[in-house]
């Protein structure tokens, strides 16, 4: 039983050097999650890993299942989960390429199924969010990228936007006003899900492109994709740094 789970996002559908072990088709409550829960052998560590989009990306963010994954992977016995994102940079030092790990969210989001403590409840439940991340994951995941040598942002705020479709010029200026650093559409309701379990989870946002107004070319899916595909490179060799120093 694995203890550790790798949540990878847009770019991140396969996990190339897993050595798959087998592949669980759960059932939840909820229904049914994005993939089978794929258990493997990543860097000599038994992990888990689960394409938030489906196994050929097709599940947009707003139809994403964020209940069924998160319940499905504490249920395969998973105590920590790392959630793999790409993200639109506001601030000017998450440019294009950056990898970032951040450490607190806004929740622009609506209309997604966001608690498991609505139904059949024995009392009311509201969890602590204060802090969303789990700092004792984002510290070895910072620790992991410093042994790597993967330069990596070590803070962040995560603004959750519905999606799917991109932020307009003046949402983007009405986020960083509010704080927001990054831009994402695939945060909330996850985290809070799994903070609703007591899981550990922290988040590895790679930026993708400069959010609407803040670059000074039109958002093209194909620079999105290009950017994408080197950040994960160094992505990969994050995930195999943290998991020579992580104990599951
Ligand atoms: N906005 C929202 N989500 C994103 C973006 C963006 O600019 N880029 C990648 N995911």
């Amino acid at each position: 039983m694995s203890g550790i789970a790798i949540m990878g996002g847009s770019g991140f559908t396969k996990l190339e050097k897993l050595e798959i072990t087998h592949r669980e088709v759960a059932h939840t409550p909820f229904g049914e999650p994005s993939a089978p829960l794929t258990h493997g052998v990543f860097n000599d560590q038994e992990i888990v890993f689960l394409p938030r989009h489906g196994t050929g990306h097709t599940i947009p963010p707003h139809k994403v299942n964020y209940r069924a994954n998160i319940w499905a992977l504490k249920h395969a016995g998973v105590r920590q989960i790392v959630a793999i994102a790409a993200v639109g940079g506001i601030a000017p030092e998450m440019a294009p390429g950056v990898i970032a790990i951040p450490d607190q969210i806004i929740d622009y989001t609506y209309g997604r199924d966001h608690t498991f403590f609505e139904q059949d409840l024995s009392h009311v439940t509201h969890i602590d969010f204060t802090h969303p991340y789990s700092e004792s994951l984002r510290g070895k995941l910072l620790d992991a990228a410093q042994r790597a040598g993967v330069p990596v942002v070590p803070h962040g705020v995560y603004g959750a936007t519905q999606g799917p479709r991109l932020e307009t010029a003046m949402e983007i200026n009405r986020m960083q006003r509010d704080g927001c650093s990054l831009v994402g559409m695939t945060g909330m309701p996850e985290t809070s899900l799994a903070r609703e379990l007591d899981l550990d989870y922290a988040c590895c946002a790679v930026v993708a492109n400069w959010a609407a107004g803040r670059g000074d070319t039109p958002i093209t899916m194909k620079a999105i994709e290009d950017n994408i595909e080197h950040g994960m490179k160094q992505m990969i060799t994050l995930m195999e740094a943290l998991l020579n120093g992580v104990k599951t």
